[in-house]
Parts: structure tokens; sequence; C-alpha cells
């Protein structure tokens, strides 16, 4: 596969790169500042600078696109954005693979998930969660074929841990290590199991 990364020098994005050693697919990343990674061919730019993003997606011939964007606790819209750009240069083009992070929020939700949900969209994340529903929202009227792994906090961590997946967010505190963030994307690329949709992925405490 053809892949590009938007992100790839964040906590999940780093983990990201260093698994795709020896899986054979071609990298392409899109980086503020300048970074090497053998294997990998970043493209220094701005996510945000329309045409520029726009001109890689258009000329790139890609299989998939994997955004790792995230504008921290600031009141950020990067991932409303970004989404947003990659939706309408990809317009018309249902076998493009769309691959993102997101907030178990936004998930559809039990009434507990809904009360946690409320919580959570009053608290310091409420940015966090309003930049990523409105990443929902531009995946939801695009012809991409879309997944966003959606996580509760996540934490330092090669990965491996016991994994429960889950179509809807049942509530409460939820973690994950970020290379287990890193293994789902790369599982939703290479044996995709959900589309057009997010689902939850969580550590299961032993
Ligand atoms: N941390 C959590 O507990 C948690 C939980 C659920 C979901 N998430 C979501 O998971 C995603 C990834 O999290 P993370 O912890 O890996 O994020 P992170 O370490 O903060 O990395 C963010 C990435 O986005 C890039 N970025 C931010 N603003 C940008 C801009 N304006 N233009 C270009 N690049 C920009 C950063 O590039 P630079 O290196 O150049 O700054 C970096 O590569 C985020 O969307 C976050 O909301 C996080």
């Amino acid at each position: 596969m053809k892949i590009l990364v938007l992100g790839a020098t964040g906590n999940v994005g780093r983990n990201f790169i260093q698994q795709s050693n020896g899986k054979g697919h071609t990298i392409d990343a899109v980086v503020r500042k300048p970074v090497t990674t053998e294997g990998i061919n970043y493209i220094q730019g701005n996510v945000l600078d329309a045409g520029v993003l726009i001109d890689i997606l258009t000329k790139g011939n890609y299989d998939a696109v994997v955004n790792l964007l995230g504008g921290g606790l600031a009141k950020s819209t990067v991932l409303t954005d970004s989404t947003r750009l990659v939706a309408d240069a990809l317009s018309g083009k249902s076998s493009i693979r769309y691959v993102g992070i997101s907030v178990l929020t936004l998930m559809p939700k039990t009434i507990p998930g809904h009360i946690t949900a409320f919580i959570l969209s009053n608290t310091f994340l409420r940015h966090v969660d309003r930049d990523h529903h409105g990443a929902l929202e531009s995946l939801k009227s695009s012809t991409l074929d879309w997944t966003m792994v959606a996580c509760g906090q996540i934490v330092e961590g090669a990965g491996g841990a016991v994994l429960k997946r889950a179509d809807k967010f049942t509530g409460g505190y939820r973690q994950i290590q970020m290379g287990d963030v890193a293994k789902e994307i790369w599982r939703e690329l290479e044996l995709p199991e959900h589309h057009k949709c997010a689902f939850g992925a969580w550590t299961v405490k032993g």
C-alpha cells in the first residue's frame, strides 16, 4: 500500500512509523519540522495549507491516509480542518482508506456512555472533543472508506496488552497504550474490519 501519514511526529505517530518497519508499504509523511527515519519519505509542509495538502493528495496516488494529528488541549481545529481538506481533495474516491484516532465520546453510546460524554464535554477536554466531532462530520459526508479508532486515555507503552474492541461506548474511564493504538490502526489498514464508523479499543485490566 502507498500510505500518507499526517501527525507522524506525535506520540501515536512515532509508534505507527516504528511499526511500519518491515511491513513493505510505501510511506509518505507530512511534517512541520525536519525528521529522518530510514524508509520513510518525509515531506516538509503545513497540513493546514490547503494548497500543499491537496497537491500532495491529488498527485500522490495513495491507497490510504492515516490522520494522527492533534492539537493537544488547546482550542485547536487541526483535526476538523485537516479531515475536511482530505475529504474534499479525495472526493469521489471511495476506495481510498482513511484511518484516524478519535475520542470515545463520538462513538455510539449507551446511557452511561452518554453521561460520561456529557461530563467530559464540559471539562478541559471540551476543545479536543469538539475538534474530533468536527472531523467526524466531514467523514460522515465524505465518500472515503473511513474508520476511527476511538480511545480513552492514551498512555505510554509499546503495546501488546489484551484489548476490548467495542461498537458502543459504555461509559467510565478507559485507557490504551500508544503502541496498541498504532497496532489497531495498522490492523484496520491491513485487514479492515470497520467501515464508516468509529469503534472503541481499550486495555482489559487483568
Ligand atoms: N492523549 C490522549 O490521551 C488521547 C486520547 C484520545 C484521543 N487522542 C487523540 O489522538 C490523537 C494523537 O494524539 P497524540 O498524543 O499522538 O498527539 P501529539 O503527541 O500531541 O501529536 C500531535 C501531532 O499533530 C501534529 N500537529 C499538531 N498541530 C499541527 C498543525 N497545526 N500542523 C501540522 N501538524 C500539527 C504534531 O506535529 P509537531 O510534532 O510538528 O508538533 C504531532 O505530529 C489526537 O488527535 C488526540 O486528540 C488522544
